[in-house]
């Protein structure tokens, strides 16, 4: 089996090969605390060897009950928000086909509590209205109020369409262990509960029943997404050496631009299905290391599609910006561009081409342009979109990311700063306690 890769030749020129070696001890410390676990935010890692630590019967107590919703529904509805949503919704869409849900290809997995929006609660609503659906709720506190708002709707619609006992073998619930709103609900109506571990924080829970249920729902082999993160954890490990050690170099690499002035880092794939892959890696790392005033601010782009709307930006706007890009080295399919009699598009020169030959090269043609623009480059490169190396992808941003939070001196398992807005809301909202 090949592993993903990853190229920093072409971030070099606004930083040296030097600078970043420089840094591998320091890099390698950070790793090690991870390891031992002497860290900030220390009881936060249950992440770090979760892959390796998932066993054969867990993975097929979820894949059953994935497979009894699947059986039952033709809808399943996922509730949840933040680390709660995005890992399960990135893997879902990179590895699903991208007109599912449209072939009737069951059950659909569909989102709700991610946002507070009246009407998609009730475009979602009436489109549940007839079928045959089901719900998991995934909070690890079970009140955060997006995903608690979503459900109460959609609990009293399931139970009022099919009866409360058929309703609670439809419900699924995945959250915290002994505490929270949820988990007392499930416990006294008897949904199936999964549990979120106490050290492990929303952003990295992903390998967790939050990522692996729905991912198993929508038809996808968590058993080879757990293997390609269980590989891609012992690769990562602070014993292979820096230069081998793609989290550590990453890391390295992407704090060495910060240092130089490089405060953005752009996130931009060459392929549609990974843009909630950028959603998911803007969450790992914006919510990890943005604090103390401090943090590379994480955003993300689609090639070639962006090119036509933020190119202009990256190409010429402040140089403040680096890029990370995940190019996926091999397409699922093979479709080539045919020839056209009348050629009034001037592309028979492309006949006979597979239409990946024309996006490798309008990424080497970006590379070229925004490198030669003063935006150095970051290439991570995965063989093909299968569930194995997308296991070994997370993975390796989720080490980085422990690796590069302890590099800028923060604590990258916490995020105090979410709390502003809640309070603020309740207030607004009259919330008892927040008077
Ligand atoms: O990463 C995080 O901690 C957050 O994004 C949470 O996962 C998100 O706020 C949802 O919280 P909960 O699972 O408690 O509903």
């Amino acid at each position: 089996m090949q592993k993903i890769s990853l190229n920093i030749e072409k971030a070099l020129g606004a930083i040296t090969k030097a600078q970043i070696y420089a840094q591998a001890p320091q890099i390698t410390a950070c790793n090690k605390t991870l390891e031992n676990g002497t860290g900030k935010g220390n009881d936060f890692l249950g992440w770090l060897h979760l892959p390796s630590s998932i066993t054969e019967a867990e993975i097929a107590d979820i894949q059953a009950t994935a497979n009894q919703l699947r059986s039952k529904c033709e809808v399943v509805v996922v509730v949840g928000i933040g680390g709660s949503y995005l890992g399960a919704k990135a893997v879902i869409d990179a590895l699903s086909g991208s007109f599912d849900s449209l072939q009737n290809k069951k059950p659909v997995v569909v989102y709700a509590g991610h946002n507070i929006g009246e009407d998609y609660l009730y475009e979602l609503s009436n489109y549940l209205k007839g079928k045959s659906f089901g719900i998991i709720n995934i909070s690890k506190s079970g009140t955060t109020t997006e995903p608690a708002l979503a459900f109460r709707i959609l609990k009293q619609q399931l139970e009022e369409t099919l009866g409360k006992d058929e309703a609670k073998t439809r419900i699924v619930a995945v959250t915290d262990k002994a505490r929270g709103a949820l988990r007392t609900l499930a416990d006294k109506e008897g949904y199936k509960t999964y549990i979120i571990p106490d050290n492990v924080g929303g952003r990295f829970s992903v390998l967790t029943p939050v990522g692996l249920l729905p991912i198993a729902i929508a038809g996808i082999d968590i058993k080879q997404l757990v293997a390609g993160a269980t590989a891609m954890e012992a690769d990562t490990a602070s014993s292979v050496s820096f230069e081998e050690n793609l989290s550590e170099l990453y890391a390295a690499t992407r704090n060495e631009l910060y240092k130089s002035g490089k405060k953005i880092e752009i996130l931009a794939n060459f392929h549609p299905k990974l843009h909630f892959v950028s959603e998911w890696w803007k969450q790992l790392f914006g919510e990890s290391e943005g604090k103390e005033h401090k943090g590379i601010f994480t955003a993300s782009v689609d090639f070639t599609t962006d090119l036509h709307s933020m190119g202009q930006w990256i190409q010429e706007g402040e140089r403040s910006i680096f890029e990370t890009v995940i190019s996926v080295a091999q397409p699922n399919y093979h479709v080539e561009v045919p020839c056209d009699e009348q050629d009034l598009d001037g592309l028979n020169f492309l006949a006979g081409q597979r239409v990946d030959h024309v996006n490798k090269m309008a990424e080497l043609g970006t590379q070229q342009a925004h490198v030669d623009g003063g935006v150095p480059n970051i290439r991570i490169e995965i063989p093909e979109l299968n569930a194995w190396y997308v296991g070994q992808l997370l993975y390796f941003f989720e080490r980085a990311c422990g690796i590069s939070g302890y590099t800028l001196g923060v604590n990258p398992f916490d995020q105090p700063g979410v709390e502003a807005y809640k309070k603020n809301m309740f207030k607004l909202l009259n919330k008892p306690g927040y008077e």
